[in-house]
């Protein structure tokens, strides 16, 4: 019971990673607040967890993310521990990427976890503290195919973590981020085709994909008072992927479908 009676705010929680966040945090003794643009998929995932609040959200929507932040501190009076979890896929080639696809990407997977921060920060500030935890990704620390936009704004989201933590040590408001490798979720079957499975069993010293109950377990780490000194810290939960490099596997050279 580590969280016990902790409101935790998840964003993007209906499915995939968000789900899981939340269902390791009730485990714990949280209340959790489950906030997705898809509203019946919030609800649902509420239901299941048995407690909590289902709320819609378009986390890229200024007065969307204030009405949601608005519910919350009106049904419970505060929030205390948010994972900015919300976040869309992307693959498109650098030379073949649009504008009107790299803005929404950016202003879902950047700009929205920054106006969920801070509408959620200001909040924990008036309350004394609370803990968030940012939902980077592998993506936004080295250079993928495909992966301009994605992890651009992953790198930024990185970048603004720092910053955050930084500035909001004083009011007693602990930062950090994760950054999951390749996570076996709706994103990852919809971004991963099969070479590009292959391609990651491959450089994952683990050889093979994260689950998304990984990723929870080091959001209750970072959610709890165990984690308490760490403080604008990245921790990549990705199987060893960043830390490879060349590697030879019984004369296996090559990623193959
Ligand atoms: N799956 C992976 O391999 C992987 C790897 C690294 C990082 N991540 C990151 O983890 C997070 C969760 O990913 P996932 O794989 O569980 O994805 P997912 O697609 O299964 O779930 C994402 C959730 O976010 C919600 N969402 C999308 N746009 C939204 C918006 N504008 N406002 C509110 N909610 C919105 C979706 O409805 C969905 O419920 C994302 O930030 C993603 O970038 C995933």
């Amino acid at each position: 019971m580590r969280l016990k009676d902790k409101i935790a705010l998840v964003t993007g929680g209906a499915r995939g990673i968000g789900f899981a966040v939340a269902k390791a945090f009730v485990a714990e003794g949280a209340i959790p607040v489950i906030a997705d643009v898809n509203a019946a998929g919030a609800k649902d995932a509420v239901e299941k967890l048995g407690r909590g609040l289902a709320l819609g959200v378009d986390v890229a929507d200024a007065a969307s993310v204030n009405a949601m932040v608005a519910a919350i501190v009106d049904a419970y009076g505060r929030v205390d521990i948010l994972v900015n979890n919300a976040g869309v896929g992307g693959n498109t080639p650098f030379l073949d990427i649009g504008v009107e696809e790299w803005n929404r990407t950016i202003s879902i997977n950047l700009t929205g976890a920054f106006l969920v921060a801070q509408a959620c920060a200001r909040e924990m500030a008036k309350a004394g503290g609370g803990k968030i935890i940012n939902i980077a990704s592998l993506s936004g620390q080295r250079g993928g195919h495909g992966r301009g936009a994605y992890g651009a704004a992953k790198a930024g989201l990185e970048l603004l973590t720092k910053v955050m933590a930084v500035e909001l040590a004083e009011h007693n408001i602990n930062v950090n981020n994760i950054a999951p490798g390749a996570i076996e979720t709706e994103m990852a079957k919809f971004a991963h085709d099969g070479p590009t499975r292959a391609a990651y069993n491959y450089l994952i010293p683990m050889t093979r994909y994260g689950t998304p109950e990984e990723i929870a377990d080091a959001a209750v780490f970072l959610a709890s008072d165990e984690s308490r000194y760490v403080h604008g810290h990245t921790l990549n939960v990705d199987g060893g992927f960043r830390a490879a490099g060349l590697m030879f596997r019984g004369g296996k050279s090559a990623p193959s479908a």
